[in-house]
């Protein structure tokens, strides 16, 4: 989670017009409704940077299919019509970060685009099961053992970051790290950033 908000506040520092437009979603949100659970499914530009900024920075980089097959599978790769023998009883570890980082997957991959995953009138696209990101997009995981605290994860996210900017502007410092700058730790299975996130916050007038 920590991770994840770092991240977000990194896009968030380095994208002006992107921090702008989410306050302004969040002020327009709050004039008729409450911050609770209906954050979800109501700011979909947050919704879209949140899953922008998770396809460029997954907090868990990787992640090991616990479905042992019984006997050899044979998989044919769509895209070339290749063959590869999966051996019976091996684990596959999920490659997160390059699928997501995939030009084959994402046009200018290593690019934020805050509006990758919503069209104009708002609504989340191809994220579905059958959705062209199905299994692009995995942070995270896919299946019957995904993350049990995804829809927990998103809300708190939603919540922390419609408070904070209500109520605070964002501004870089001089040590704010800029766009790809950004130094990052990789461990076995999970990055976060090297030296945290610089910035500093301003208080919002009434
Ligand atoms: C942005 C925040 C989070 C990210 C990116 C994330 C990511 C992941 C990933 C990639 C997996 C592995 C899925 C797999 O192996 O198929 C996972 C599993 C899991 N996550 Fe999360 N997670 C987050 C937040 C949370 C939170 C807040 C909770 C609990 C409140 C949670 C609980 C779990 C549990 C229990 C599993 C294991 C599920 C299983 O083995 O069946 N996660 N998470």
């Amino acid at each position: 989670m920590s991770a994840s908000l770092a991240f977000i506040t990194h896009i968030l520092l380095n994208n002006n017009h992107i921090t702008q437009q989410l306050a302004k979603e969040v002020e327009e949100f709050v004039q008729n409704n409450d911050l609770d659970y209906s954050v979800e499914n109501n700011l979909p530009v947050m919704d879209s940077v949140i899953n922008e900024t998770l396809r460029l920075y997954p907090p868990q980089t990787t992640f090991i299919s616990r479905c042992n097959p019984t006997q050899d599978f044979v998989y044919e790769d769509p895209s070339d019509g290749k063959h590869y023998t999966i051996p019976k009883g091996i684990q596959i570890q999920v490659a997160l970060y390059q699928i997501h980082r995939d030009d084959n997957n994402y046009p200018n991959a290593n690019h934020f685009n805050a509006y990758r995953f919503t069209d104009r009138s708002g609504n989340r696209v191809n994220m579905g099961t059958n959705g062209e990101y199905s299994v692009k997009w995995q942070p995270f995981g896919r299946g019957g053992r995904d993350c049990i605290g995804k829809t927990y994860a998103r809300i708190v996210l939603k919540l922390i970051l419609s408070n904070l900017l209500l109520k605070f502007r964002l501004n870089t410092t001089e040590n704010t790290a800029r766009d790809r700058d950004l130094e990052i730790v990789y461990k076995t299975a999970t990055m976060t950033p090297k030296h945290g996130i610089y910035g500093s916050v301003s208080a919002q007038l009434p």
